[in-house]
């Protein structure tokens, strides 16, 4: 790996226990919004002999343990990079696969997910969804539209292009309509536009399994972002690397460009 991205990488910071980790990151500012590119499952079957969807099966679980670790620190939003774009490349009976998991979510942790009153949304163009795993997706979100909790999103057919170019032509037919003006167009009128709309930008961008890559993920909204990298696969990523990441991210100097 390089040296320069290196001591990014899973510091040292830790003779430390779990608890002892996350008492010492509750006692300074946490990140409001957490966005995660959950990456390596593919990798953590191969590495066991196993079908690539077994690592998505098993990713689910992480799902599951980061929300709720998430939720427990008191995190406002969680971001999840669930399917992009691009990820309709892959051979059909993984995308398959990948398709039937919210199904299986929802009968698993819905319930839990009310109860602890999260509230989920979906970052991405639905309509190519399979009309199956729609419908389990609206009902994730109808089911938690009241709640006041953590907000957690869903990142499925999402891809950040694709979000600011529908944006631009949202933006371009609301001007043609006379519904705004011109000069009304700035950078926070513009992330009206987005699907992000009324959430603050990403602090933290976790990305497991060792890629330092973005993978048109939240282009406009991580500008100054955070950014964590571990090589850790998602099916093997744990509440500690959570909290590692948040000590870490607590103890960067973020500049915005000025001089501190
Ligand atoms: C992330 O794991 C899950 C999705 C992109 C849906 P991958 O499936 O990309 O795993 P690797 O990168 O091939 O190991
Ligand atoms: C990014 O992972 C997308 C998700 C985690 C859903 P990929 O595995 O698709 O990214 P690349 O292809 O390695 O850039
Ligand atoms: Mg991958």
């Amino acid at each position: 790996m390089l040296d320069s991205i290196k001591r990014f990488v899973n510091p040292a910071s830790s003779s430390k226990s779990t608890e002892e980790i996350m008492s010492k990151i509750m006692k300074a500012p946490l990140p409001q919004h957490i966005a995660i590119i959950m990456d390596g499952n593919g990798r953590w079957a191969k590495k066991r002999g196993l079908p690539r969807t077994a690592g998505h099966a098993a990713g689910m679980i992480r799902v599951r343990e980061v929300i709720r670790a998430a939720d427990e620190l008191g995190i406002k939003v969680l971001t999840l990079y669930s399917f992009s774009t691009e990820n309709w490349k892959r051979p059909k009976q993984e995308v398959e696969y990948l398709m039937k998991l919210p199904i299986q979510f929802l009968k698993t942790d819905l319930q839990e997910l009310v109860d602890r009153n999260v509230r989920v949304q979906m970052l991405g163009d639905l309509s190519a969804i399979p009309p199956t795993t729609r419908s389990a997706l609206h009902e994730f979100v109808e089911r938690t539209q009241n709640n006041s909790g953590l907000i957690v999103n869903f990142a499925i057919n999402y891809g950040a292009r694709d979000e600011i170019m529908s944006a631009i032509h949202q933006l371009i037919d609301d001007v043609h309509s006379g519904k705004i003006t011109k000069d009304q167009l700035d950078e926070s009128f513009f992330h009206q536009y987005l699907l992000t709309r009324g959430l603050p930008d990403p602090d933290l961008v976790i990305r497991t399994s060792g890629e330092i890559r973005i993978s048109n993920f939240l282009l406009w909204q991580i500008a100054y972002s955070e950014l964590w990298f571990t090589e850790v696969l998602w099916p093997d990523f744990s509440k500690r690397l959570l909290y590692q990441a948040i000590d870490e991210f607590q103890n960067r100097s973020r500049r915005y460009g000025a001089v501190k």
